[in-house]
């Protein structure tokens, strides 16, 4: 099973870099966006398009995308009213791919882009009306070598972000702050309800939707989870 995961990254990995089929410009969302090389495409993914029209952006509020990719999220989150999103990317390309995004839709002045692992470069003070991760599900293996950046989209080794982010996140919200996590069944979805329960968490499908993978075979359920304090009612 865990080496199915494997394959199935590694596979999604070829085709997010394939440049015989890659766009340097994509649709979507009705917007035309920019694609650097090394970045998880977007549009050969029906999650990114989902979670960003699911997601309740705070009108006039703060916004955090942990994983931005290419900026969708977060760039439309400014677009939809965000007062300032912080974009945060371990992936240089990645980084970079969101400060053009946001130039060309005009939302530079709100979107601030930071390369960081995890929340080791947000500052300790900053707080968010809503943090969200479309995250790298499929679980690596403790000795996994991670080669090419566009690795860190699919995988998480021995879910060591994942930890993070549960960890972490909570304390960055503000009062009445929403905490989300993008999530899909292409992951250990019990290890993911393990690590909330130890992060005293549960997490609550806020939306789903199940679409057919690469190969035409294989069907992945993509969940939009809101994390909440695990003693909260419900
Ligand atoms: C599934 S991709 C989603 C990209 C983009 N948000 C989207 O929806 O198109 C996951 C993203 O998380 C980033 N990521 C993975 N681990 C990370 C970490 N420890 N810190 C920051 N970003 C990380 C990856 O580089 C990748 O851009």
């Amino acid at each position: 099973m865990a080496g199915d995961g494997i394959q199935l990254g590694l596979s999604e990995a070829e085709r997010h870099t394939d440049t015989s089929q890659r766009d340097r410009e994509f649709e979507l969302l009705d917007l035309r966006w920019d694609l650097l090389p090394g970045v998880f495409a977007p549009h050969n993914s029906r999650s990114t398009a989902a979670y960003t029209s699911w997601l309740p952006i705070p009108a006039g509020g703060t916004v955090l995308e942990m994983g931005c990719g290419a900026g969708v999220t977060a760039v439309y989150a400014a677009l939809r009213g965000a007062r300032a999103v912080v974009a945060a990317d371990i992936a240089a390309a990645a980084v970079e791919n969101t400060r053009v995004n946001a130039a060309r839709h005009g939302v530079s002045d709100r979107v601030r882009a930071v390369r960081s692992d995890m929340f080791a470069e947000i500052g300790p003070e900053e707080r968010f009306d809503l943090i969200f991760w479309n995250s790298s599900a499929i679980p690596a293996p403790e000795s996994f070598v991670y080669t090419r950046d566009i690795e860190w989209s699919l995988f998480d080794r021995d879910y060591a972000s994942h930890r993070a982010y549960l960890r972490e996140a909570p304390r960055r919200l503000t009062e009445g702050g929403r905490l989300f996590l993008g999530f899909n069944t292409n992951g250990d979805v019990e290890r993911l309800h393990r690590l909330c329960a130890e992060a005293g968490l549960r997490a609550v499908e806020a939306r789903s939707m199940t679409t057919t993978y690469n190969d035409g075979a294989t069907t992945t359920r993509f969940m939009l989870l809101e994390l909440l304090p695990a003693d909260s009612g419900g």
